[in-house]
């Protein structure tokens, strides 16, 4: 049996690795990929998506739909200097390959409303796109199976200020609105979830390497610049929390322990911006998502080296692969 889902993404470094997952892995059906403002320029996602895409074989197969180009009410915030252009310089001709005209919230509103209760959302950037669905459509939260989301931290540190991940921090009001929409929501946090357990140290990376596939090669390019990041800021190995939103939803074995919390998004501190607030049932707050804590994280390391072995011949030729 498959999932049906859509990827709502912000496509740089992990993204696309995210990407690659729904893409190539059995247990999904990729119906759309949706694009939202945050990591890189927007056009540059764009860019980036395509050329996932065509990494995997799969170009022109799954619709792409351009999304909310910025945060609901604050300026954009880059994660350039995280990521480069969030595909390690690779490029490809991009001649007559055209997103879908239908705009990214209106095709996630159609989605969900299409099949009431069956499609699963995974967003791995900042939840603008899924803020002005909810806006569009009062029953869009209603027709969503599940939402995997991506964002904030469990009571630990942030990425991009000590209180706030990044994808929450760059749309907090968005943010805020998901988590009081009444979604069947699941949250991969950064800390300390990512940090402890979606981390591929060297040893890792060189067993990605050794399996010598255009895409084992394609996620060395696309991850080199948040490497060397990563190391700069005391992390030792490339971060995995976007795939690994997919893969918890495409694989739930993979979860080995979550709880429910009530969790809300800060949009008015002037330290705190986008800090995520996770209540773990002790202060008289109702349990709104289900936060996962711990996975098996050798499952997932092995998850992504199966999808990274797949001998796929790219859709157009890559420049730089
Ligand atoms: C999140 O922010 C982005 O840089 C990554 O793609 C991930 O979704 C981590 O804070
Ligand atoms: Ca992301």
């Amino acid at each position: 049996m498959t999932t049906p889902l859509v990827i709502d993404t912000d496509t740089a470094q992990d993204d696309c690795v995210a990407l690659l997952v729904g893409l190539l892995d059995p247990a999904a059906d990729l119906r759309a990929i949706t694009m939202v403002a945050g990591n890189v320029g927007f056009d540059q996602q764009v860019r980036n998506a395509f050329v996932t895409l065509s990494a995997a074989g799969r170009l022109g197969e799954v619709p792409v739909h351009l999304g909310c180009r910025r945060p609901l009410v604050r300026p954009w915030v880059s994660a350039e200097n995280v990521h480069g252009d969030g595909s390690g310089g690779l490029s490809m001709d991009a001649s007559g390959l055209e997103p879908e005209p239908e705009h990214a919230v209106d095709a996630l509103v159609r989605l969900a409303a299409e099949n009431p209760g069956e499609l699963s959302i995974v967003a791995i950037g900042p939840l603008t796109n899924i803020a002005a669905a909810l806006a569009k459509d009062p029953g869009f939260a209603r027709n969503v199976g599940s939402l995997y989301v991506m964002g904030g931290s469990n009571n630990g540190r942030g990425n991009i200020t000590a209180a706030a991940e990044f994808n929450f921090y760059v749309d907090p009001e968005a943010a805020k609105a998901v988590f009081a929409a009444g979604f069947d929501v699941t949250v991969v946090p950064w800390d300390p979830l990512t940090l402890r357990q979606a981390v591929f140290d060297q040893e890792r990376l060189d067993v990605i390497a050794a399996l010598g596939t255009p895409l084992s090669d394609f996620f060395g390019r696309v991850c080199a610049a948040t490497l060397e990041f990563d190391r700069r800021v005391g992390i030792d190995g490339t971060t995995h929390p976007d795939s690994l939103t997919a893969a918890v939803l495409l694989h739930p074995e993979l979860v080995r322990r979550s709880a429910r919390y009530h969790v809300d998004v800060e949009t008015a501190g002037e330290l705190t911006r986008g800090y995520s607030a996770m209540s773990w049932g002790v202060h008289g707050l109702a349990a709104n998502a289900t936060v996962i804590e711990e996975i098996d994280s050798e499952g997932f390391f092995a998850l992504l080296v199966e999808v990274l072995s797949r001998r796929t011949v790219p859709t157009r030729e890559i420049t730089g692969l």
